[in-house]
Order: C-alpha cells, then structure tokens, then sequence
C-alpha cells in the first residue's frame, strides 16, 4: 500500500515491470529518535511497508510504549524496542537502513544552526554506535542542522574507518515534497504529476528549488518563482510559527522520511528506477556536500543526476552562487566540531 502513496507515475510504471522483485518482507530498519514527534508517525508509515520485517524502535525514553502500541498493527514487521545507551547497540545489529531523527526541534525566533551544540553531539554519539554495530547500512540522517550533522556523520564514520559516502544520506525529501505541494496548488496541477528538484541545503536560502526543472515542464513568471521559492525555503519555519513552541513539522516529515526509506528499501531490493534529492558527499560543484538528485541503488548512491544544474535561470544560477558561502560555513561547522573532539 506504501508503495503505491509514495510512488510517482514513472516509479510505478517501473514497478509493474519488475516481477521478478523479493515480494517478501526482508529489510529491517531501525530509527534512533523513535519516541518523538518525527519518530512516532515515521515508525507507523514505515510499518505500513510490505518490504519491512523488523522495525526497531531507540530512544532514550518512551519507547516501549510506542512499540506496543505500533506492534498491535496487522502487518509483516516485528517491532522491537530499545531503551537507553545500554541497549544502542542491540538495536543496530544486522539492520539495513538506520534513520536518525533524534534531537531537539526548533522553537519561533530560532534558527536550525541554534541547535548545533546540542544536536551534534547526540548525532556523533549515535553514529559512533551505528559504525560499530551495522557499518554496512544505509544512514538517513533528520537530526538539524542537516547542513552540519551528515559532514559529523562523515567525520565519525571516517574516524571509525568505515565511512562510504555513497551510503550516508541528508534527508532533505521534506523540501522536495513542500515545493511538489505549493507548485501545484499554485500551478492548479494534479499533484501526482509534480515533481521539482531541490538542491544545495537543508537550511534558509542554502535550500534551492529549481523551478525551471518542474516535471510536467511548465513556465512561472518571476514574481511566480520569488514567491514560491521563498514559500519553501520558510516553510520550515511556517510550521515552527504555527506550532508556537510546541515544535517544528513531524507529520509532513514523517511522510517525507517515510518515502525516502522507501525508495531505499525498493533499491536495496533490486529496483533499478529509483531517484531522489539527498545532501549527500557530492562533487557537483566546489562544496564536499551538496543536496540534489541521485540515483540509488543496491550500494547506496550509483550517481549524482548533473543535468539538474545544467541550463538553470539567471534567478537560479544567482541563488546557486548565494547559498555556497552559508552552505560552506555549515559544512566546515560540522567537520571542525567532529575533529576537535576526543
Ligand atoms: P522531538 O523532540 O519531538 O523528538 C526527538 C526525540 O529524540 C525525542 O524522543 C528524544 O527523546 C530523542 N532523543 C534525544 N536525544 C537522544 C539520544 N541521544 N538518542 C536517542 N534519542 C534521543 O523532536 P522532532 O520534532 O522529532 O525533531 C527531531 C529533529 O528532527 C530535530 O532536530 C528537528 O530539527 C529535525 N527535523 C529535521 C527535518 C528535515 O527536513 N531534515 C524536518 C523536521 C525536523
Ligand atoms: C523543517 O524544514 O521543517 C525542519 O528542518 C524543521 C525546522 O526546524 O524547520
């Protein structure tokens, strides 16, 4: 059923042609994060995945509710939970896909580099368990600021001596389902036919829309493109606004993380079809990381799509150019924090 919600046209023509794909159960997947706001609703649509046989649910705290309660549900996955830094490790072992969305949110009046210094260090902690346990899986990383916590990510995995970059993944899809949402309703399209890239960052003007690319390929005026494209960059902080202290987006993240955890389960399982923009180690452009479409496959990313950045509007190139020194300052953040540690 996930597949199909999840999928566009084209990833669903591909699915019907593939027959020959495991229709059993057989991925398990771990959030670390998983009693929280993002971590409730993620673990529900994950386990809502026919392509699950184990859901392991770590947290600090709470955990062990939300696994009773989420294992009552009649479909193929165990659910399994883990409490505390004694049990990490037992609930990383022989998993496939890790995702991380531990760590505070954001209140009105913050931005997301304001939680670094509580955010990095429980992202390095919680990597440093993933290296030891399960080197091998694929690691979505949700915890802000994304622009600093995959370069930590990089630098503890290289540390560890088991850093694969084609297998440590910024989940930025939230971007990318917020612009395919406000350009159709704007454009009055069907929203299954909307598809925009997003590339560079997950932060502020770092997190570039790229119009000109909207698959079906239709025209947007310039007050058209400054409006909408300031819609995504703050839709963030629209959601941090509206929830006035309580928080920042956990249910429309749930579903943006729920389908990237898809598409990596469908590559993992043989599905040779299947894109998506992360902020993953990238050689793009002159920055070590960079959001933008990839190609995944059973290895993790197969390759970085470059056409994406190849005939961009002046708007686009302008801003491309502006987010580099923002998006460098963060990267460089996170490289310098995980270094300096002991
Ligand atoms: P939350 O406070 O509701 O939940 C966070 C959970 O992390 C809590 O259950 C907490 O107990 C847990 N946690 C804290 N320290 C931990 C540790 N050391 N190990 C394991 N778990 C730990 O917050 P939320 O709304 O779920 O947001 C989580 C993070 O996701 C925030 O940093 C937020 O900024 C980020 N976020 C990212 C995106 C994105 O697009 N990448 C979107 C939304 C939110
Ligand atoms: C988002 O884009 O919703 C998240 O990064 C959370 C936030 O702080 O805005």
């Amino acid at each position: 059923a996930l597949r199909g919600s999840f999928a566009s046209k084209a990833q669903k023509s591909s699915q019907r042609s593939q027959h020959h794909l495991n229709p059993q159960a057989s991925y398990k997947v771990a959030i670390l994060g998983a009693a929280g706001g993002i971590g409730q609703p993620l673990a529900l649509l994950i386990k809502m995945s026919p392509l699950v046989s184990a859901l392991h649910l770590y947290d600090i705290a709470n955990v062990k509710g939300v696994a009773a309660d989420l294992s009552h549900c009649n479909t193929p996955s165990k659910v399994l939970d883990f409490t505390g830094a004694s049990e990490l490790a037992d609930s990383l072992k022989a998993v496939n896909v890790v995702v991380i969305p531990a760590g505070v949110p954001r209140k009105p009046g913050m931005t997301r580099d304001d939680l670094f210094n509580i955010n990095a260090n429980i992202v390095k902690t919680l990597v440093e368990a993933v290296a030891d346990n399960c080197p091998d899986a694929f690691i979505h990383i949700i915890s802000n600021p994304v622009n600093s916590t995959v370069p930590i990510a990089a630098e503890v995995l290289k540390q560890k001596g088991v850093y694969n970059p084609k297998k440590l993944f910024g989940v930025t899809t939230l971007d990318v389902v917020r612009a395919n949402t406000f350009v159709a309703q704007k454009k009055n399209l069907k929203l299954i036919d909307v598809d925009v890239p997003v590339v560079g960052g997950h932060a502020g003007i770092t997190i570039l829309p790229l119009l000109s690319k909207t698959k079906p390929s239709i025209s947007f005026s310039d007050e058209e493109v400054q409006e909408l494209t300031a819609r995504i960059q703050n839709a963030g902080t629209e959601v941090v606004e509206a929830k006035a202290g309580a928080g920042s987006a956990t249910l429309s993240m749930a579903y943006g993380a729920a389908r990237f955890v898809e598409s990596s389960l469908r590559a993992l399982d043989g599905d040779g079809d299947v894109y998506e923009c992360t902020f993953v180690q990238s050689d793009l452009t002159e920055l070590p990381f960079f959001a933008s479409r990839v190609k995944i496959g059973k290895n993790g990313v197969e390759a970085i799509i470059s056409s994406d950045l190849q005939g961009l509007s002046e708007y686009e190139k302008k801003a491309l150019e502006a987010l580099k020194p923002e998006l460098k300052a963060s990267i460089e953040k996170g490289i310098a924090f995980a270094q300096k540690q002991p």
